[in-house]
């Protein structure tokens, strides 16, 4: 067989499966869909939104790009951030990046080619940014893993910046999440990021920033 035959003959046992633990399932959920979440992460296959969070179909609202970036002016991001906001009612958005990251080592090891240079691009300015703190971690194991959380904590910025999350603050709760997954043991850390407001992503941002300095022994 096939793969691509096998993922259809995958897809019916699947759909079989869920449906013998709830008959109407399906039926249910091509009425309407209710996420409590949005999930903005890297497009990397070893990293599977809904199964790292044990959600369902129905229950995370996902976007995914290389390096799970949130640019001033990338619109299809945007859009789907405004759309979960202003239409899913979405409280809670989360950026999650993961170590070892082949965009941010495409960008330190300047491997990247062809139109995906351009987007790995962003990642090179943070790690512009944060240059004198990224020199004196010589592994390029460990700076990539340093890089992939200094992104998380400037993608979290970012949204936070961006009109989409400006409007939505001023007339409903909302918070943004930063995580970093592990792919080598499956395990999600948190930044605690959690940026609630305007008036403390300042301050957050940059408490954010210390703390990851200090955990790699950089600051
Ligand atoms: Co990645």
């Amino acid at each position: 067989m096939t793969i691509i035959k096998e993922m259809f003959e995958n897809n019916k046992k699947w759909a079989k499966k869920l449906k013998r633990k709830d008959t109407d399932f399906f039926s249910k959920l091509s009425k309407q869909q209710h996420p409590q979440y949005l999930w903005i992460g890297c497009a990397d296959s070893r990293v599977p939104a809904n199964e790292i969070v044990g959600l369902m179909p129905g229950e995370l609202f996902v976007h995914r790009n290389i390096a799970n970036m949130v640019i001033h002016t990338d619109l299809n991001c945007l859009s789907v951030a405004q759309y979960a906001i202003d239409v899913l009612k979405v409280r809670h958005i989360i950026i999650c990046g993961h170590y070892g990251c082949g965009g941010i080592s495409a960008a330190l090891k300047d491997t990247a080619t062809g139109l995906s240079a351009n987007w790995i691009r962003h990642i090179q300015d943070i790690a512009e940014k944060y240059k004198p703190n990224l020199k004196k971690e010589t592994d390029i194991k460990q700076k990539i893993n340093v890089m992939c959380e200094l992104n998380i904590a400037e993608q979290v910025y970012n949204l936070a910046r961006n009109s989409v999350a400006q409007d939505a603050w001023e007339k409903q709760k909302l918070t943004i999440h930063g995580w970093v997954y592990d792919i080598e043991d499956g395990l999600l850390n948190d930044l605690y990021c959690n940026i609630t407001d305007t008036s403390i992503l300042e301050e957050k941002h940059s408490a954010v920033i210390e703390k990851i300095f200090k955990k790699y022994n950089i600051d």
